[in-house]
């Protein structure tokens, strides 16, 4: 049995104090909550955050890292500084990294095994843009996403490998997946690990399903098989459209 695995991407949202309480609100709903949590506010307030959520359910996620562990990186943050804030997580490969930021499959491999060989769980972002969609590429591109992104990862070290599907035309668009197509894009990865990694890994390893999921959609996608949870983005904003999501059954 696979534990749903409930995460918010605070993206380039809240000030220090704002994360704070959101924070905090969260750690007193969701304290008897059923699932994984986790929240990834932006690095200027995860040293305060990581005070709030210290000792409870809620895993302390960043979204993104550098390459390399120190060095002359203007700008960038590095595994031992997110270690050292009490990180748990990082998110990575997200499609706003690969896109405007332009990461590569190579990029981001580095740091999913720095991560790893640094302890931290990863969550790695894979999805189509709507033209690979529309081209019928949408398997191909999360396939080769996915095996590019996990190149060199141990079987031991995919334990602390959560899978986030983000088809990229879905993210903050309002426009979902329909439960059925998430679906069968979480089987199809599913199959890929498998093929890597063996079957009892890829009945192990959690798929969350990311882009425009919120209360009333959460239910129905949660529903399906393949879909173990979700990274969400706008709508883990406020408590008020958060819990809902991350209490659902
Ligand atoms: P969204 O973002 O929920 O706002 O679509 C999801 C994400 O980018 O992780």
């Amino acid at each position: 049995m696979r534990t749903y695995f409930i995460a918010g991407n605070w993206k380039m949202h809240k000030t220090a104090s704002e994360a704070v309480a959101l924070a905090s609100e969260l750690v007193k709903e969701l304290k008897d909550g059923p699932h994984k949590y986790m929240i990834a506010p932006s690095f200027t307030a995860l040293d305060a955050v990581s005070k709030v959520v210290k000792g409870t359910n809620i895993l302390l996620g960043a979204q993104n890292m550098s390459t390399d562990e120190s060095g002359a990186h203007t700008g960038e943050v590095s595994v031992l500084q997110l270690k050292d804030l009490g990180v748990q997580v990082v998110i990575l490969g997200h499609s706003e990294r690969r896109h405007t930021y332009k990461e590569d499959d190579a990029m981001i491999n580095r740091k999913v095994k720095l991560a790893l060989s640094h302890g931290l769980e990863v969550i790695l972002c894979v999805g189509e843009l709507l033209e690979e969609r529309e081209a019928g590429k949408a398997e191909k591109v999360c396939e080769d996403q996915t095996r590019l992104g996990l190149a060199g990862v141990s079987a031991a070290d995919l334990k602390k490998i959560t899978i986030a599907y983000e088809p990229v035309w879905a993210i903050g668009t309002g426009k979902t997946a329909t439960p059925e197509d998430a679906d069968a894009i979480h089987a199809f990865i599913r199959k890929i690990i498998a093929d890597m990694y063996g079957k009892a890994a890829a009945d192990e390893i959690v798929i969350q399903y990311g882009g425009s999921m919120k209360a009333e959609n959460a239910q129905a996608l949660l529903a399906k098989e393949n879909i173990d949870g979700g990274l969400i983005g706008g709508a883990a904003l406020k408590a008020d459209t958060f819990k809902p999501i991350a209490l659902c059954k």
